[in-house]
């Protein structure tokens, strides 16, 4: 028997009801030790399951030992298809009384992404959240507390900082290359996805879905932002949903922030539902420049889009034609977050994902439709450890 858990601890859990309860308690002690793999557990199996799913299974760190989804078919689904050994469950509660596991991998709708971690956590697990990690600024940090209180380990997507051009802009900028910077640009736009209404109900929108990823770029590489002003807007009242018809709109399809990170730098980022993309949602092949950045001595521009890009230019001479740098993936892609941090858990290393950035870019989007529905700027209270790395 573990020697954390008492004589109390054990009589408590030792009735035939909280068997799964004591497999689980002695699971998360046992994490304590030495593990050499992480046991997963993934929640919401939609969409975005596809991507993650395989990405998990490349790692010799971790195993998936339990899929879930309130549709439940789909839980079945995706065993079947990735062949996988893992316990399927229809409810968060079911999950967390079946199978031990040391982390929650949460995919689901993002309306219910703050509460599912709260159960998670509450439960002694990890949790990597896609993104959103929690509904309001509020919640997320309370989810951190408890967190922080039961000594688990809490994170949130996107995993931009991971790629090599985000650490090549990093570099760039911690060694004072681009001299003097006075503003940036971010962007991320489609037509919207058609497969699931979440995205345009309360608590959805384009900025938790894809502003995220260049609020979270933009703050890495200039720092947190002390102020937001921002104006967003519904260009389109109602979407067409597969297999549902027509759904009101109800959370912002268009937004454009401006933030103001200090020492006079200000950046500007624009994202919506409503933008004409022939690379579609995959962006297979896009070529805009969706970070942009601009010093008095070089400017960078980033091919793509931060989640997945081909190279950044590097345009600091009068001379000479702008430099292409970091055109190879280098094996980063941008569903690798919980295999990364999962990983850390198994190695005891520091990923380069942190949880307070993903709070602070959580207050931000929380801030922008704030400041665009009062017409004000709002100032901000959070912040994170930087430079990151
Ligand atoms: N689809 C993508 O390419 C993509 C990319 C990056 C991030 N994301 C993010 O991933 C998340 C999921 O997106 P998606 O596109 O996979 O959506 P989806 O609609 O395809 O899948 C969500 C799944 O979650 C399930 N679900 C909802 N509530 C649940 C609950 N309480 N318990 C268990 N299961 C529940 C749904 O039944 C559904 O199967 C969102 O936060 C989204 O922003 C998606």
């Amino acid at each position: 028997m573990d020697q954390n858990l008492t004589r109390k601890d054990f009589l408590k859990y030792s009735s035939a009801a909280s068997a799964a309860m004591l497999l689980n308690a002695l699971h998360i002690h046992a994490e304590e030790q030495n593990l050499s793999t992480l046991k997963i557990a993934i929640i919401g199996c939609g969409s975005v399951s596809n991507r993650y799913i395989p990405h998990l299974q490349s790692s010799s760190s971790v195993e998936i030992v339990a899929l879930c989804d309130i549709k439940y078919e789909r839980a079945l689904e995706q065993k079947k298809q990735y062949h996988l050994s893992a316990e399927t469950y229809n409810s968060i509660e079911a999950m967390l009384k079946g199978v031990a596991f040391d982390m929650m991998v949460t995919l689901t709708d993002m309306q219910v992404h703050g509460e599912l971690n709260k159960k998670a956590l509450q439960a002694g697990k990890h949790v990597w959240s896609e993104k959103p990690m929690a509904n309001t600024y509020a919640e997320g940090k309370a989810l951190l507390a408890l967190a922080q209180s039961k000594k688990l380990k809490l994170w949130g997507a996107p995993a931009v900082v991971n790629s090599p051009q985000f650490a090549f802009m990093n570099k760039m900028i911690q060694e004072g290359k681009l001299g003097r910077i006075a503003s940036a640009h971010g962007q991320y736009g489609h037509t919207g996805p058609t497969w699931s209404a979440f995205f345009y109900e309360k608590g959805g929108g384009s900025m938790p879905d894809l502003g995220v990823y260049n609020i979270a770029t933009l703050t890495a590489l200039l720092g947190p932002a002390k102020s937001i002003m921002a104006m967003t807007s519904i260009v389109n009242p109602s979407r067409e949903i597969d297999n549902r018809g027509v759904v009101k709109v109800e959370a912002e399809d268009n937004a454009h922030l401006l933030l103001d990170h200090g020492k006079g730098i200000i950046s500007h980022i624009m994202c919506g539902f409503n933008y004409f993309d022939p690379h579609g949602h995959e962006a297979k092949g896009q070529q805009l420049h969706s970070i942009q950045i601009f010093g008095d001595k070089a400017n960078m521009r980033l091919i793509g889009y931060d989640w997945e890009t081909n190279g950044v230019y590097l345009d600091d001479s009068w001379e000479t034609q702008a430099k292409l740098y970091e055109a190879e993936t280098g094996g980063y892609q941008w569903q690798e977050g919980a295999t990364k941090v999962a990983e850390s858990i198994v190695g005891n290393t520091s990923p380069k994902i942190n949880v307070e950035h993903a709070l602070h870019v959580l207050e931000i989007i929380e801030s922008a439709r704030k400041s665009s529905a009062e017409g004000k700027k709002i100032y901000l209270t959070s912040s994170f450890k930087w430079p990151l790395f």
